[in-house]
């Protein structure tokens, strides 16, 4: 089916990225978040981001202008009501996902397709509480969104060829790279690159090495952009906590267990980059 009007779920880290790269690549797109304040935050990051691109040279001013445009921010629900594609990027949280889906399956009509970011939820949980199991699926983007060329795309036991067929043309005009899944915890990515952060938490944990020299090996070793504790930071400590308790319920390994570092931090507030303290502070 074409895929005009975009709605986003959630304008935090990865909502506020996917809704820009959607109205840059010429949809209209609706962000929905849960009161004003966050919204005008997720907001004033996608403007930012955008304006140093423009100083940058990497953007035109009329450019910016065009996506800015296409790009309106909501609290309600009912503004997303004539979405023909919704994404959710609402917290790792079941009860939360299946709530939002519930509300906006009541609003949207049946056509309209459904897809969670999430990094390590079982899509069927979510399509079940929908009248549309076969129009939803996961369409995972990785973090930062407007550098991060890859998309998973997760085909849930219900999921229609139709829908994975929009779903990879819909990829592509972001100008990312799809690749496929089967709706397994943790999908490719994350299966193979949470166990690596959890250990590397576990190392500073058990005194091997500082957080500095734990980070400086994976980059200079290894060649990785940033090191894993670093990206911890990067990506949420709250949120990797709760990806590592999901893939633990399903999984039943140690390697998965979130460290019990981890859980300290998470009730101290220190959820990283976006809290301004994690296992360094911004
Ligand atoms: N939003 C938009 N653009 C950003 C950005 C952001 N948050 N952060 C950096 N950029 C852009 C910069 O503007 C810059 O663009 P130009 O080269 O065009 O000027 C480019 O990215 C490089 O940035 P920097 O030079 O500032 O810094 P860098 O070279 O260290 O790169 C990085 C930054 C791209 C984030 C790089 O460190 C990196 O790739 N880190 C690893 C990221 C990663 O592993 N992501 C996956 C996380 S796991 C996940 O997402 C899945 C999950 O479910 C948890
Ligand atoms: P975040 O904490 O930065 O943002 C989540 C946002 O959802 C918050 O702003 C919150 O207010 C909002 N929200 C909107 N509606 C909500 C509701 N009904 N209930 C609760 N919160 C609501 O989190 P994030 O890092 O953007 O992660 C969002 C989703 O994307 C999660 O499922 C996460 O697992 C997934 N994900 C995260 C990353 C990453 O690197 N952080 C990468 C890929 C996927």
């Amino acid at each position: 089916m074409a895929i005009t009007k975009v709605g986003v779920l959630g304008c935090g880290l990865m909502g506020a990225g996917i809704a820009q790269v959607a109205a840059q690549a010429g949809f209209m797109t609706v962000v929905r978040e849960v009161n004003q304040a966050v919204l005008d935050k997720g907001l004033d990051r996608i403007n930012a981001i955008l304006e140093k691109d423009v100083s940058k040279g990497k953007l035109s001013a009329a450019d910016r202008d065009a996506s800015l445009a296409r790009l309106y921010g909501t609290t309600s629900f009912e503004d997303l009501a004539d979405c023909d594609l919704i994404i959710e990027a609402i917290v790792e949280q079941l009860p939360a996902k299946r709530e939002v889906f519930t509300a906006l399956d009541e609003l949207c009509p049946p056509s309209t397709i459904f897809v969670s970011n999430t990094s390590s939820l079982t899509i069927m949980e979510m399509a079940a509480v929908t009248k549309r199991p076969d129009r939803f699926a996961g369409l995972h983007f990785f973090n930062p969104v407007p550098v991060m060329k890859l998309v998973e795309i997760v085909r849930a036991l219900t999921t229609s060829d139709e829908t994975i067929a929009s779903l990879h043309e819909f990829t592509r005009a972001l100008g990312k790279t799809p690749i496929n899944t089967s709706d397994t915890t943790g999908f490719i990515v994350n299966r193979l690159l949470v166990p690596f952060l959890l250990d590397a938490v576990r190392l500073l944990e058990s005194g091997v090495a500082t957080r500095e020299d734990i980070d400086e090996g994976m980059k200079l070793g290894c060649g990785h952009p940033m090191g894993p504790l670093t990206l911890l930071d990067f990506v949420g400590i709250d949120t990797v906590y709760s990806i590592a308790n999901i893939m633990f319920d399903e999984f039943r390994e140690p390697r998965f267990a979130p460290p019990p570092l981890l859980r300290r931090m998470v009730l101290a507030g220190h959820f990283g980059r976006k809290s301004g303290q994690g296992f360094y502070s911004y």
